[in-house]
């Protein structure tokens, strides 16, 4: 039986073996930056962080702790970013003095990270950055500094590995481009 996402599935851009390499990676850079920290907080964005989040995690030696936010950004069409976000669940942490290491998906326009942030910012944190395993350049409105990112990708609708087609498909091990002909623009 063909897979229930053949259909959306024009390739797939980064297959598991190249995931979980890079991702390994990743996890090696932060235990090195964060070598003698004592209050590492790892803080996914749902809903799309979250494969990448427990992968990075087991990568990481320095203890840390998680937390969850989730935040949307909304607009005109739901693959369309019009610049207004809303947090829909707040972490339960205090960060006041600790290290914030935001884990999110996917970079695209820049208004979602930019205002979670902001918002961690303002609650002073010891230190804050940012690790995006996926990083859409050409798409940025709002200037962000990243700290980790996993692959740039160019200018396509992907999904897979925490991404979601309609919010379906998150759990698939690869990140694939959709196919455009199979894209509804609700
Ligand atoms: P931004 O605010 O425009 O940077 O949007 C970031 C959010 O949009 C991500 O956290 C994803 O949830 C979603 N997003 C952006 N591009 C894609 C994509 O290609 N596939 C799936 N979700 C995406
Ligand atoms: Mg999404």
């Amino acid at each position: 039986m063909p897979a229930s996402y053949a259909k959306y599935l024009a390739e797939v851009l980064i297959d598991e073996a190249a995931l979980q390499e890079r991702i390994a990676q990743l996890g090696q850079q932060i235990n090195r930056d964060y070598a003698d920290c004592e209050d590492l907080l790892l803080l996914c964005i749902l809903k799309g962080g979250v494969m990448f989040l427990t992968d990075l995690s087991r990568h990481i030696e320095v203890p840390h702790m998680i937390d969850f936010m989730a935040a949307s950004s909304y607009g005109i069409g739901a693959r369309k970013t019009a610049g207004s976000v809303r947090i829909d669940m707040d972490l339960k942490m205090d960060v006041r003095g600790k290290h914030v290491l935001v884990v999110e998906d996917i970079i695209d326009s820049g208004h979602t990270l930019a205002f979670v942030l902001k918002t961690i910012q303002n609650r002073q944190p010891a230190s804050l950055r940012l690790c995006a395993l996926l990083n859409k350049q050409s798409r940025r409105e709002v200037a962000l500094d990243v700290d980790y990112i996993g692959f740039e990708i160019e200018n396509k609708f992907v999904f897979g590995y925490g991404l979601d087609l309609d919010e379906r498909f998150r759990n698939l091990p690869f990140v694939a481009v959709a196919n455009p002909a199979a894209l509804t623009d609700e």
